[in-house]
């Protein structure tokens, strides 16, 4: 199983994997956030450039998204670029945006056979034309497909998000197909970059810092939070493993009480 993870085969693990052993599948996340943080920091730590921290990040996501599959996580997310990271060196920036071009033409269709369905959030129209391109052709290639849900936030920010949120509905309101008191949370979700998706019930964050960064405000309110130290580099299957482990111990109550 081990060698299938990391040759990165189309895995169908068989009950009673011993990686899997302690997870509790009645107690799965519906829908797991994942805050990729700690590149520069496990390069810089190895004497190396903080863009060979993101070359080893895409091999961590790789075998978190096998995770994902072979235990039929409904939906993963995770934060690839934030509309805060145009901040960095352009050189940096523009290393980024070739991993993940280079990323989406080399595991697309690796992807699509293991039945997963990709979607982008954030402002996908301000990337390059080619990575904009990619992002929508690969979405129409798994758009059937019915497995792991997998969604990249590029170019993403969750106040951003709730913004153009607000002016859809705005612009829905003026012109009357929406008065203002019908503005629930089901309108708002259907405006959001999420839509159709469950909320998301998971937040994991790698590298010891303990914040939300701006990721999915709205759909992460009742989530339950996973910390660790680990770089992202180095957040194996069997740390996601932990984290799945802890999340199905949590007593989760959405502000009521426990039994109620
Ligand atoms: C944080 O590390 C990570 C990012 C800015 C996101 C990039 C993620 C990857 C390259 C993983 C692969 C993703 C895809 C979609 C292929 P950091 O640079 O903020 O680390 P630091 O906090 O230690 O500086």
């Amino acid at each position: 199983m081990w060698k299938k993870l990391f040759k990165g085969e189309p895995s169908s693990l068989p009950e009673g994997n011993l990686l899997y052993d302690r997870v509790n599948r009645t107690r799965l996340p519906q829908h797991t956030a994942v805050i990729m943080d700690g590149n520069g920091r496990w390069a810089e730590g190895r004497g190396l450039l903080r863009t060979a921290g993101h070359t080893a990040g895409v091999d961590a996501l790789k075998q978190v998204l096998k995770v994902a599959i072979d235990l039929a996580l409904p939906a993963l997310t995770v934060y690839a670029f934030s509309t805060e990271n145009w901040k960095r060196p352009h050189a940096e920036v523009d290393f980024l945006m070739h991993l993940f071009s280079d990323y989406l033409a080399r595991e697309i269709n690796e992807m699509d056979e293991d039945n997963v369905k990709l979607h982008f959030l954030g402002r996908i129209d301000e990337l390059s034309p080619r990575l904009r391109q990619q992002a929508r052709s690969a979405e129409e290639q798994t758009q059937n497909n019915t497995g792991v849900r997998f969604n990249v936030a590029m170019n993403y920010g969750g106040q951003d998000e709730l913004l153009r949120a607000a002016r859809q509905l705005a612009a829905e309101a003026q012109s009357g197909q929406l008065q203002p008191a019908d503005i629930d949370a089901a309108a708002m979700e259907r405006c959001l970059d999420t839509q159709g998706l469950p909320p998301v019930d998971f937040v994991i964050r790698t590298s010891g810092d303990m914040r939300l960064s701006n990721f999915l405000l709205w759909q992460a309110a009742y989530a339950e939070f996973w910390f660790t130290e680990t770089n992202w580099p180095d957040f194996t299957p069997a740390c996601f493993v932990d984290a799945l482990v802890a999340f199905g111990q949590r007593d989760r109550r959405f502000g009521g009480l426990k039994n109620k």
